[in-house]
């Protein structure tokens, strides 16, 4: 296969990594990737929003699968663009259509559709600018904490959890009335409150078959104990070992399953990966939303543990052959740990050398915001790196994790010392 790959993440380092390992990789091309994709393939200067460009280069280069890794193209239709595209048509896009991918698209769609097909969410409403006095009432009705959410893609920052009404009241009013994530939030979704752990499950589905691949759980503040601002995330390790196989079948018949039915049930065809951000609240597993991909950092855990060829599973979602796809898992426990620049997710600096890469025996680095400087490699990101590390136990990971950290090093490098702490 000639693949494309689109996204550069660390999510897209790992999915390469991945890929490379395939005896079916006849060439692997990363638009626009990072100075780690490039060890697995060939980096290519294209914007993954771009749709036209991609189109110029699937169809110079002979490409047979497209790849998604960010939101962004999905919820904006690029898989869209490639079916109505006669060039494109029979090049398979492993990535929700536009409809589909309004379940990370659209906060009051994932709302509607976990409504109408009973998955477990915390109770709602949704407003606009002209409802926002029935906002106000509907707040005045709940308990704090309260949450609020942009009904658009917001770049992960669209969620507010305010401790006190009047504060919730004049942020509704800023989302709504002063555009303050633009049209993002021309629509607010309100939310009660749900108290618990949260962790990550993800499936990859062709519309009818799907495999359920191995849960995480991520650590998404900046600060140990889990304080300070909001990140893309620092951290993540799996298996979760509170996700005990109980836990692990409510999730599939309560969720899972629901979900994909409910899909197929509304007429809508779901191919690629989905992505459940799941609360236990007192061991019942709650919806807090859907992502039309896979998440990062948790990939750097999930994908190393995937056995199987992944593409195998890829020709399997592109010729609705997954139900014949064998899976396999490793046993082993994974766990990666963030390195990033001094300041993020605030102002940051980039361009920083990176030494002690190669030092590192014991761990996968896997590349996020890099960019190579001829024979260097230099920070070009918030996110800089993650260490993945496999153990017997989560322990031993993340051990192997710190330690390769320790080896690495760039001016005002900073990670969380605490990653998998809490549920170890
Ligand atoms: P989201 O973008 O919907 O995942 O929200 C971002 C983060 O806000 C989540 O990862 C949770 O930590 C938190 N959050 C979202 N919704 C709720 C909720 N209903 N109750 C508690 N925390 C929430
Ligand atoms: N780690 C959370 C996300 O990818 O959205």
């Amino acid at each position: 296969m000639r693949i494309l790959l689109l996204g550069s993440g660390g999510r897209e380092h790992a999915l390469a990594w991945k890929m490379a390992q395939s005896s079916i990789l006849e060439a692997l091309f990363i638009a626009p990737g990072n100075a780690g994709t490039k060890m697995h393939g060939t980096n290519v200067n294209i914007s993954a929003s771009n749709f036209d460009e991609v189109k110029t280069f699937v169809v110079e280069n002979n490409i047979n699968l497209v790849v998604v890794g960010p939101e962004d193209p999905l919820v904006n239709g690029i898989a869209d663009y490639f079916e109505a595209d006669e060039q494109l048509k029979d090049v398979p896009v492993i990535g929700p259509n536009k409809e589909a991918a309004q379940l990370e698209g659209s906060k009051d769609f994932a709302k509607k559709f976990m409504d109408r097909h009973n998955i477990p969410t915390a109770k709602y409403g949704t407003f606009t600018k002209d409802t926002l006095k029935e906002g106000y009432a509907f707040l005045e009705k709940m308990n704090p904490p309260f949450v609020l959410k942009a009904d658009g893609l917001a770049a992960g920052k669209g969620v507010l959890i305010l401790d006190n009404l009047k504060e919730a009241k004049k942020e509704l009013k800023n989302m709504l009335a002063d555009a303050k994530f633009g049209d993002a939030s021309s629509q607010v979704v309100i939310e009660q409150f749900l108290d618990g752990i949260e962790l990550s499950c993800f499936v990859i589905t062709d519309g009818d078959a799907y495999k359920i691949l191995p849960e995480a759980k991520d650590y998404k503040r900046i600060g140990e104990g889990d304080k300070g601002l909001n990140t893309g995330g620092m951290g993540a390790v799996s298996p979760v070992p509170f996700a005990n196989p109980t836990f692990l079948d409510k999730i599939k018949n309560q969720v899972i399953i629901p979900t994909i039915k409910g899909l197929k049930s509304d007429g809508i065809t779901y191919k690629g990966f989905i992505f459940f951000g799941l609360i236990n609240v007192k061991n019942e597993p709650y919806v807090i939303e859907y992502n039309c991909r896979m998440g990062d950092p948790e990939t750097e855990v999930v994908i190393p543990r995937l056995k199987s060829d992944i593409l195998d599973l890829f020709e399997g979602v592109a010729t609705n052959t997954l139900s014949e796809r064998d899976v396999q898992f490793d046993e082993r426990s994974a766990s990666t740990v963030m390195m990033v620049s001094g300041g993020y997710p605030e102002a940051y600096e980039k361009g920083k050398q990176i030494f002690g890469l190669n030092a590192v025996t014991e761990s996968i680095v896997f590349h996020a915001g890099t960019a190579s400087d001829g024979p260097a490699v230099t920070t070009a990101g918030g996110r800089v790196l993650a260490a993945t590390s496999f153990g017997k136990d989560l322990e031993t990971a993340l051990k192997k994790s710190y330690a390769s950290l320790e080896k690495i090093e760039f001016e005002k490098a900073f990670y969380r010392k605490d990653i998998g702490h809490d549920v170890l």
